[in-house]
């Protein structure tokens, strides 16, 4: 979503601003802007569309000089995307100028009584009632304004702002969005993700919620709400700089999905390997084996892909360790007033770390007592502090909109939970434990295998440009793949897809089947072949063009396919990592076909900090 930059230091802010704006141009944007003080005034330049266009508006940052400064992307919530609704937005007189992340839920109310006080309102968003509220409070002191500000906006927020009173000064603040700060050669530089940053510095400050601080050229300062001063320790970020550059790929997703088989193995062995002496060692989990074989059951919480992850570790968990399982998308789960059990555990999973409605859900877990174990990708994100214990991904900074790598290590963390559980539980015996250790460690090179495959998926996918809808369905865990499969093709092609489970196709969907729709059917698990079969027959005698997902050797799928697609043999808990591989390559080049921007699809956000 929205991505703040902020700048202090020797060299000039416009160009520093609009490179780390470009770093964050994969969170999702409509609009985007930055303001930099010449040394008399607030220079401000904001502009809707791409990044692109605010560059050469002010021919690559040249037209706005002076040393310190804010930018920003907006994707829009308040007020439709357009040039004046982007930020930064100033006070009346244009002495302050604010950038701000987050939603300010009580705005409107504010935005009366500053109208009421005779304050004009030039935007419809949430944050001009910052930057006038800002004004409202200010006295010549900075830090003792943006407190006052505090303690009257509800919402969250992270905020970048500068004052023309204080030249040599860029202030901000946060309140459940996230902002890092760290020092470059010549300055210091703010922002609210790893990627905006790491051209100059690896150790970053976290701001912690409710937390200020003060750059200058030289120094960084945090305060507190009542105005004392912090101490705060640097955390250094692992990434390598190249991790987050395309490397010769087309587009970042291609090159995320090339990154599977590193990422699933990073994620079975990081530093703290999670097979030791071929048992499963899950030490972030702080659990003794009395406590895991306690557990009644287990609430999985999370968004878009990770929680189709979520959903078949539903499947795997159940089946393996033979505890109950509630999957649960955390917008829903939130508001559900769900019934915590005794002896339950939540599990959040989150790419980001940041997502609101998962870090809600996470809240209030643990708010009725429940022991909360996050399964993230960013370290040091919100989800990874709050929860009371981490799990770590090892998939690294993942670009693309639509996530590939992220969402295969979620499947192998919870496969190897799955298995932890189950081995300390005496659901399965030493000996299934070493085959599925087994086939776990296979699984990078059979992606491997498909990956290399991609020009007959290319070929397919070619066909399906012009498509208006498209089905996926499944059964068991086939749902769960269908579910993520359908999600890739929709989010980056904007062609219409729904994946269904199989067996509820003839309750509805199968009215949608016209001559040629294409119907993609997956079929990893044996015991549902059959019945799956029968539903890809009930669609092609309709007219459906029927595409089959399935395992090598079920070579009677041929009879009701017309087009097959085999993975490699793997355990029948493990499918989903192999199946995933065609359909994310299938969604990939559908929309490479269709020329729509892969990395950044229309209205999407990376990171969802708002609910
Ligand atoms: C957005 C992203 C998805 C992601 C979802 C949840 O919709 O585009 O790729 O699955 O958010 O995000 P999280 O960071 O919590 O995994």
């Amino acid at each position: 979503m929205c991505g703040i930059v902020g700048y202090i230091g020797e060299s000039q802010a416009a160009p520093i601003l609009l490179e780390g704006l470009a770093k964050l141009e994969y969170r999702g944007y409509d609009s985007a802007g930055i303001a930099v003080y010449d040394g008399s005034q607030i220079n401000m330049m904001k502009s809707v569309g791409r990044l692109k266009v605010l560059n050469e508006l002010t021919h690559d940052g040249e037209t706005l000089p002076g040393t310190l400064g804010i930018g920003h992307t907006r994707w829009a919530t308040h007020g439709s995307p357009n040039d004046v609704n982007a930020h930064p937005h100033y006070n009346s007189d244009n002495t302050i100028a604010v950038v701000h992340n987050g939603i300010i839920e009580n705005y409107m109310k504010l935005r009366k009584r500053l109208t009421a006080h005779g304050y004009t309102f030039i935007s419809e968003t949430d944050t001009e009632v910052v930057a006038h509220l800002l004004d409202y409070y200010y006295k010549g002191n900075p830090i003792e304004t943006i407190i006052k500000v505090m303690h009257r906006v509800e919402g969250s927020y992270a905020l970048g702002i500068i004052f023309k009173d204080h030249p040599d000064e860029v202030y901000a603040v946060r309140k459940d969005s996230p902002l890092i700060v760290g020092h470059t050669k010549d300055g210091n530089i703010l922002a609210s993700d790893v990627p905006a940053v790491l051209k100059y510095t690896r150790n970053v400050y976290f701001i912690e919620n409710e937390e200020i601080v003060r750059l200058s050229k030289t120094d960084m300062k945090f305060y507190n709400v009542d105005e004392e001063e912090l101490e705060k320790e640097a955390t250094t970020i692992e990434w390598d700089v190249s991790a987050a550059e395309k490397g010769g790929y087309e587009h970042y997703m291609l090159k995320e999905m090339y990154e599977q088989p590193k990422a699933v193995r990073d994620t079975i062995s990081p530093a703290d390997p999670r097979i030791v002496n071929n048992k499963i060692e899950i030490s972030e989990l702080n659990m003794t084996d009395e406590e895991i074989c306690s557990i009644h059951k287990l609430y999985i919480v999370a968004c878009g892909s990770a929680y189709h992850a979520g959903v078949t570790g539903k499947y795997v968990i159940e089946g393996l360790a033979r505890i109950p399982v509630e999957v649960d998308l955390a917008s829903e789960f939130r508001y559900r007033d769900p019934i915590y059990e005794k002896n339950s555990m939540a599990i959040i999973i989150s790419q980001s770390g940041e997502t609101a409605d998962s870090l809600a859900a996470l809240r209030d877990a643990k708010a009725h007592g429940i022991k909360v174990l996050g399964i993230v990708n960013v370290v040091g994100s919100s989800i990874a502090r709050e929860a009371d214990s981490v799990m770590y991904t090892w998939a690294g900074p993942e670009i693309a909109v639509a996530t590939t790598k992220a969402y295969s290590a979620q499947l192998i963390a919870l496969y190897l939970l799955a298995m932890k559980f189950a081995y300390t539980r005496q659901q399965i015996d030493d000996n299934e434990l070493q085959t599925l250790i087994k086939d776990l460690r296979k699984l990078p090179e059979q992606m491997e295998l498909l990956l290399n495959n991609k020009e007959k998926i290319q070929h397919f996918a070619n066909r399906y440009i012009a498509s208006r809808d498209v089905f996926f369905i499944g059964r068991g865990i086939d749902y769960a793949i269908s579910l993520e499969g359908s999600l890739k093709l929709k989010e980056i092609s904007y062609i219409h897809s729904e994946a269904y489970a199989a067996g509820e196709l003839k309750h509805g969907t199968i009215s949608l089947i016209e001559e040629g729709t294409l119907v993609a059917a997956v079929l990893t698990q044996e015991q549902l072949y059959k019945k799956t079969i029968s539903n890809m027959v009930e669609v092609k005698s309709r007219g459906a063009f029927v595409l089959a997902v399935t395992n090598t050797g079920n070579t009677e799928v041929e009879k009701a396919a017309d087009y097959v697609i085999y993975i490699p043999q793997t355990n029948k808990y493990f499918a989903n990592s192999l199946a995933i591989i065609p359909l994310q390559l299938f969604g990939y080049y559908v929309s490479l076909g269709k020329g729509c921007d892969i990395d950044k699809p229309r209205n999407l956000a990376k990171s969802v900090t708002v609910e």
